[in-house]
């Protein structure tokens, strides 16, 4: 269960518990507010993405994941795309090396080896691409600028 005085979309996915880290999956409807309130957070205040590169139209296709340490708001989202695209992975500046990330990825990855996909995969930030690697992703390709932020292609079998 999600903690009480969360701000738990009512339709519930599916919990993911890790290191007390609790992730829930749903629909855009369910999370869409949460989700973006922290994706601003993170890309647009802190990485200073424009505003209007960080919502697109397909957040509606798109399952997405929240994470709540034991007490307080929502801290961390992801999304999973029809294709197997995991992206938009962000975790609040404060909460971050507590394990979130990892059970947002974890738990995405989960959802798409459910519905039969064999592989996912990823634009990592290139800051990132250690913590992606740990969870089995390896480059598949060239570095380029999103953003005006070095990403890189990587995928992983699932
Ligand atoms: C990248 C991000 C999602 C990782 O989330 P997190 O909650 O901090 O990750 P975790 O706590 O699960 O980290 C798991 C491990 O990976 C390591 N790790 C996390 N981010 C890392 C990074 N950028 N580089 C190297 N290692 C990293 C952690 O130190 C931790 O190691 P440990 O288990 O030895 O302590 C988070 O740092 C973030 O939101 N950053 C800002 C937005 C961003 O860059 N998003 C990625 C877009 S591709």
């Amino acid at each position: 269960m999600a903690p009480a005085d969360a701000d738990a979309p009512g339709a519930a996915a599916e919990p993911a518990g890790k290191g007390g880290v609790e992730v829930r999956l749903g629909s855009w409807d369910e999370m869409g507010a949460q989700a973006r309130r922290i994706r601003f957070e993170v890309f647009v205040v802190e990485q200073g993405v424009p505003v209007e590169m960080e919502i697109d139209s397909t957040d509606p296709l798109c399952i997405h994941a929240l994470a709540w340490l034991p007490t307080g708001p929502a801290l961390g989202t992801g999304r999973l795309l029809p294709d197997g695209h995991i992206g938009r992975m962000a975790v609040a500046r404060e909460a971050r090396g507590l394990g979130v990330g990892s059970a947002l990825l974890l738990s995405l990855m989960d959802a798409a080896r459910r519905r039969g996909q064999r592989e996912v995969e990823l634009f990592s930030q290139v800051h990132a691409q250690p913590f992606y690697q740990r969870y089995g992703f390896v480059v598949a390709g060239a570095p380029f600028d999103d953003a005006g932020i070095d990403h890189i292609a990587m995928r992983a079998p699932l």
